[in-house]
């Protein structure tokens, strides 16, 4: 699935939050990436046989002898290797420099200014802002390195052309870096000799060619969920082998307002067996009374796979499965991309049960936002390729506690009021929706005393959704979301915003 084998930049992860967003960016840049663990050894390297190497930031202190470290043959094989924050002092520690370890951090947009010399990675001549996040410093450089940028704390880049090596102590791939994307891709163009193959385009022709290749004139199933995963795989799939294809789609009844039908209706008309099971009352008996949020996630899967699998074997046999795993499921479990079926995204094992044993991935390569760009090549409607994270088990856990048909409605509503306000904004919140709290409170309605729900409306900001910050939605929005909740809906006597970052609150209520 590489798209250009003799053109591949690694990126070696030593564990900082930011090594999708570099290895995005390199992609981004039309060179193809790929994230493997810090300690790939040199051989397997070799192997890879990739143009550069770029080790990413890391949370401890590089001179700590149980700091994790790459094979230090790497900085002897030839290849470019671009060192960023953790990965330049790991690279410097290594190489026989000095790390100081600092009492304060330096973190936020920093000034960095240049020293004069050359520099292979910046043109720039007056000081520049940078993205800095880190404690120790490097304070003395390996023999062959010069430094051609300070910050007020040490030496912010370093470069010894003869080998190739470079290091960088902010983070170049941060939008709030000036001029970070240019030196990335002074990197791989200048030093690394990048020639920027690297297309979606190229990876829609490529996969449609293998996908026909592996699947002939067979049949091929595929679970859609309606989120932009299985949507985009279902669009391409159905591009490489019209008519071969059967989605099931099961309804659980936990979809957001007419999300079901929007889900439908996307895929009406293409040349696809399209299964709709709508098994609403099925999944809200199996849950009824359960408030625990685990038990109902447990239940719903659970019925999900009994539904699926009963469904599927009125199809009769059909040899493929497709599931929509992307490159960052396969990174997250610590697979080898392409390799075998991934239980993070392997729903209840369901290929195993249903005895398939050829697994078709064909978004296996790709980041997030390249799998959302892709679904707006392939002509899916932005609500689908820009849809938000959403819970499998959908509204059954935004309704907290026990769920009820009612309760399921009156939260749809609000929900639907909700995010169109926020969606007004610009930009957007990362993820924004209504809460259908286990609360009721008093209120008063005309002439009547109520007693009523409690709808929370929660928006966040976040890169990965591992963290968040509540989005400080301006006032008459909310006011907005609060009279228009109420107004429409006679059971709702509040409304309240959370404003809860996480940690130490999570996204979802559950
Ligand atoms: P929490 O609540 O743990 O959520 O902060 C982090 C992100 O994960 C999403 N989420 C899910 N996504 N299936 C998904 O595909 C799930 O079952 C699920 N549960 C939570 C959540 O919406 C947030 O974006």
């Amino acid at each position: 699935m590489n798209q250009t084998a003799n053109e591949t930049i690694l990126v070696l992860d030593f564990g900082g939050k930011q090594k999708e967003l570099v290895a995005r960016a390199v992609r981004s840049l039309n060179v193809y990436s790929e994230l493997r663990p810090g300690t790939l050894s040199a051989e397997e390297i070799r192997r890879i046989n990739p143009i550069g190497i770029i080790l990413t930031g890391g949370t401890g202190s590089a001179c700590q002898p149980n700091s994790p470290k790459c094979d230090p043959a790497i900085f002897t094989m030839g290849i470019p290797v671009l060192g960023i924050c953790y990965g330049m002092q790991m690279m410097v520690h290594m190489l026989g420099g000095a790390i100081t370890q600092n009492d304060t951090a330096e973190y936020g947009r920093v000034a960095v200014a240049p020293l004069g010399s050359q520099s292979a990675l910046f043109s720039a001549t007056r000081p520049f802002m940078a993205l800095m996040n880190h404690k120790d410093s490097v304070t003395h450089l390996p023999t062959g390195f010069v430094s051609t940028a300070a910050s007020s704390s040490g030496i912010a880049v370093c470069e010894n052309s003869d080998a190739k090596l470079y290091g960088v102590q902010f983070h170049p791939q941060a939008s709030h870096t000036d001029g970070g994307m240019d030196i990335l891709r002074s990197f791989l163009y200048g030093i690394c000799g990048a020639t920027g193959q690297y297309q979606l385009d190229n990876y829609i022709d490529t996969q449609i060619s293998q996908i026909r290749e592996a699947v002939g004139d067979k049949k091929i199933l595929l679970a859609l969920s309606g989120g932009v995963d299985s949507s985009v795989c279902a669009a391409l799939l159905t591009r490489a082998v019209p008519g071969q294809l059967t989605c099931i789609f099961v309804d659980h009844g936990f979809m957001r307002l007419d999300e079901g039908d929007h889900i439908e209706a996307a895929f009406a008309g293409q040349d696809l067996n399209f299964i709709r099971i709508n098994a609403q009352e099925r999944f809200l008996s199996k849950i009824s009374g359960i408030s625990d949020p685990e038990a109902k996630r447990k239940l719903i899967g659970n019925e999900f796979i009994y539904v699926f699998e009963e469904e599927a074997k009125k199809l009769g046999h059909i040899p493929f499965f497709a599931q929509g795993t992307i490159y960052a499921d396969i990174v997250e479990s610590g697979g080898e991309y392409g390799a075998v079926i991934k239980s993070h995204h392997n729903v209840g094992g369901l290929p195993e049960k249903l005895g398939f044993t050829k697994i078709i991935e064909p978004l296996a390569g790709l980041f997030k936002d390249e799998v959302r760009i892709l679904g707006r090549k392939l002509g899916l409607p932005p609500h689908l390729t820009e849809r938000q994270p959403f819970p499998g088990p959908g509204l059954a856990i935004r309704v907290i506690g026990a769920v009820t048909h009612d309760k399921l409605e009156i939260l749809r509503h609000a929900d639907a009021i909700a995010t169109e306000e926020i969606g007004r904004l610009n930009p957007t919140p990362s993820q924004y929706f209504a809460v259908m709290t286990d609360t009721r409170s008093v209120g008063i309605k005309g002439d009547d005393r109520t007693y009523d729900h409690v709808i929370a409306i929660r928006a966040v900001t976040t890169d990965d959704f591992m963290t968040c910050e509540y989005t400080p939605i301006p006032h008459d929005i909310l006011r907005r979301i609060a009279a228009r909740i109420t107004d429409a809906l006679p059971n709702v006597s509040r409304v309240v915003y959370d404003i809860t970052s996480k940690p130490p609150a999570t996204i979802e209520w559950e």
